[in-house]
């Protein structure tokens, strides 16, 4: 017997020898495969060095007002019975403005969200090598090409259209330690970002050489972020997120108010929609509906007045905005469909 055994130990050796050598194999194909996905796909779609395109050398406003609800799902404020809660939005909405859903790509996170926004292109993919938080590639956006331009809104999100600081790009943020003030009560945050508006704009108006805010083709980019912490603290069913819309909602003529006293020339274009929606669980960064749709709603100087739901991608909004106020399109932006009037 003895014997026997002896025999057969190298042959199980050799067979040993065979199944590491084919599990390397199959790991060094799947490598292999990954590597070849990765870069067909997740490598930068932003092109350098093209010309910039104008939009239009007629433009039928000098000034874009452009809000943003970070965390609004579409739903919260389009849904019959839901409305109620946003009186003064819906009013603008039915009565003088364009509006319908705009549909974002995922993820569904707040950068982006506004990438797609304000440069008219989808996430940069290779960006997941990298972080969430920070582009890596430097890209162009409506901020950028515009006039001159001034936000206010979370730290990480105003400052991400001005990594290179040029000097016609003003961004004002909160300390994102103090961010947390928003916890408990989330309006609060977006209460920051109108009264220095309202200050900023009391300001401009004794300002004897404050010369480049009376120009034309400037943006004031409001970013709110109190209804996308409201959603992740106390989901989008809670009171705090509804109170929250309501807030925002009743803030929202005082801005347009402000701005048109302040130019009368009936020249100011308005536009409202968010970055990204909000699960009932209050989540976000999937693909689901209530992720990926959020409302878009667009009046003042330019626009058409739609009786009817007209829905858009969410990247259709940076070329909006370009030929609303005559400036050069975000360099790499992908989309066609404006609602101009
Ligand atoms: C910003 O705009 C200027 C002027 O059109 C352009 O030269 C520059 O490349 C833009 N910046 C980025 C990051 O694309
Ligand atoms: C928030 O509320 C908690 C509990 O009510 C309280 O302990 C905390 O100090 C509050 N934080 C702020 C910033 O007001």
């Amino acid at each position: 017997h003895w014997t026997d055994v002896n025999m057969q130990r190298p042959l199980i050796k050799a067979r040993h020898r065979n199944v590491i050598s084919l599990i390397v194999f199959g790991i060094l194909v799947h490598a292999l495969i990954m590597k070849a996905a990765f870069d067909i796909y997740f490598s930068s779609p932003i092109d350098h060095g093209m010309t910039p395109v104008k939009s239009t050398t007629n433009p039928p406003a000098k000034r874009v007002v452009f809000i943003v609800a970070d965390g609004l799902r579409a739903d919260s404020i389009f849904r019959k019975g839901q409305t109620v809660k946003t009186p003064h939005l819906t009013k603008i909405r039915k009565t003088r403005a364009s509006w319908g859903i705009a549909h974002t790509r995922v993820p569904t996170e707040s950068r982006p969200g506004h990438v797609a926004l304000l440069a008219g292109i989808y996430e940069d993919p290779s960006a997941i090598f990298q972080s969430w938080t920070g582009n890596p590639v430097d890209f162009d956006s409506v901020i950028n090409q515009s006039a001159n331009a001034w936000c206010w809104g979370s730290p990480n999100i105003v400052n991400m259209f001005n990594k290179d600081e040029l000097p016609h790009i003003h961004s004002y943020s909160y300390d994102p330690n103090i961010q947390d003030f928003g916890k408990n009560n989330t309006a609060a945050l977006d209460l920051w970002v109108f009264e220095h508006l309202r200050d900023f704009l009391e300001e401009q108006k004794k300002c004897l050489d404050c010369f480049d805010f009376w120009e034309n083709g400037n943006i004031f980019f409001l970013h709110l972020l109190g209804i996308d912490t409201a959603g992740h603290g106390y989901k989008p069913d809670s009171l705090e997120y509804i109170e929250n819309i309501r807030t925002v909602d009743h803030y929202i003529p005082k801005v347009e108010q402000m701005f048109e006293k302040i130019f009368p020339d009936s020249s100011t274009a308005y536009i409202f929609t968010a970055d990204h929606g909000m699960t009932d669980w209050g989540s976000h960064g999937a693909g689901s509906d209530h992720e990926t749709n959020i409302p878009f709603i667009a009046w003042g100087a330019g626009i058409k007045v739609e009786e009817i739901q007209k829905d858009i991608k969410q990247i259709d909004v940076a070329p909006l905005i370009s030929a609303l106020i005559g400036i050069n399109y975000p360099i790499n932006s992908l989309a066609s469909y404006f609602l101009i009037g």
